[in-house]
């Protein structure tokens, strides 16, 4: 088993020694950019991980596939900007915001093509495997992310089809990274597949969190507007939960204008006191805790003590972020 500082340090290097094409540089630059600003990268981290309870090296055969991941999740988050219209991302301008949407879309197209050559390089005898759950997880971060826009549009949306969509958006992909740490670890199937549930608890939690953040987060340290949900008239887990407690007035307040600066304070303002009334806040914190048990149990079902502790410190710090 290799220990985390280990893990940590092969998560550093991941990018350090990949060499993205150079031309056209309008179509490369926003690609390096991202990649350079970095994330918190935990799908890489996740997907090591889990190998890492397999086995004591790294070899290409798996770190290609895991830096596929982050270069695939930091394609969704360029598209992403783009139909949610923000202008930060991890302390900087988005891509469309810097270069432009015609950009941000072709760098994207790449990025997503680039992640493909990635996972093509897991092992022969679970190539197969690797690549459909990869193209069936591609094509989930899709339909969740329609989900997602469908649902600035309705009014108001059941926690039942809440929990569907960011299942589909984010929880899909955290679960894939760490199946796919597995399969490529030549583990059994039953325990990719508690795996895979550990991952989904986990990216269920990770939503959550990242929907509280984006209400009661610092930006400088999250990286990302805050209120930027409210605005886009999002059914964030805080605004789904309000409604079911009952709060008089929230498609009102969600149906402020919000053209001026001074229109999106006061819009944020409403929203965020309705919230408070209901104390929604706290709620979300209570919803991360249990995802993040379900995650636990299911990581229970396939780990020995060792893999457990290792899984469970790899879950306390996705759910205690601040970014
Ligand atoms: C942001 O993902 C999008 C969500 C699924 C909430 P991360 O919070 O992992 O973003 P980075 O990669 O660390 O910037
Ligand atoms: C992001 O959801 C999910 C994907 C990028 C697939 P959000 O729209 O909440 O992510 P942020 O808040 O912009 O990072
Ligand atoms: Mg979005
Ligand atoms: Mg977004
Ligand atoms: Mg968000």
């Amino acid at each position: 088993m290799m220990t985390e500082a280990l893990i940590d340090r092969a998560v550093r290097d991941l990018f350090r020694q990949i060499e993205f094409t150079q031309e056209p540089a309008e179509l490369y630059d926003p690609l390096r950019y991202m990649i350079a600003i970095g994330g918190k990268r935990i799908r890489p981290r996740l997907c090591l991980t889990v190998y890492s309870l397999f086995h004591d090296t790294f070899t290409p055969e798996i770190l290609e596939p895991a830096a596929g991941l982050e270069v695939f999740h930091t394609f969704t988050l360029i598209h992403d900007d783009i139909m949610d219209k923000s202008p930060m991302r991890r302390g900087q301008d988005t891509v469309w915001k810097k270069w432009s949407p015609d950009t941000a879309i072709l760098s994207g197209d790449v990025m997503c093509i680039d992640s493909y050559k990635r996972m093509a390089k897991a092992p022969a005898y679970v190539l197969g495997d690797v690549l459909e759950l990869f193209s069936t997880t591609a094509a989930q971060v899709c339909d969740g992310q329609q989900y997602d826009m469908d649902f600035e549009k309705v009014p108001s949306v059941t926690m039942q089809d809440y929990l569907k969509m960011i299942g589909l958006k984010t929880a899909v992909l955290i679960a894939c990274s760490a199946k796919m740490g597995a399969l490529i670890a030549g583990a059994p199937n039953v325990i990719c597949e508690g795996l895979y549930e550990y991952g989904y608890n986990l990216g269920l939690a990770f939503q959550v969190a990242d929907d509280y953040l984006d209400a009661y987060g610092d930006a400088k340290v999250f990286g990302k507007p805050i209120g930027g949900d409210i605005l886009n008239g999002k059914k964030s887990w805080l605004t789904v939960r309000t409604m079911e407690k009952g709060a008089a007035g929230l498609s009102e307040a969600m149906a402020l204008p919000s053209g001026t600066a001074e229109e999106q304070a006061a819009k944020i303002a409403r929203v965020m006191d309705l919230y408070a009334s209901v104390h929604v806040g706290d709620d979300a914190l209570a919803a991360v805790r249990s995802f993040h048990e379900k995650a636990m149990t299911a990581a229970s079902e396939v780990t020995g003590v060792t893999g457990y502790e290792t899984l469970q410190r790899f879950a306390d710090s996705l759910v205690a972020r601040t970014r």
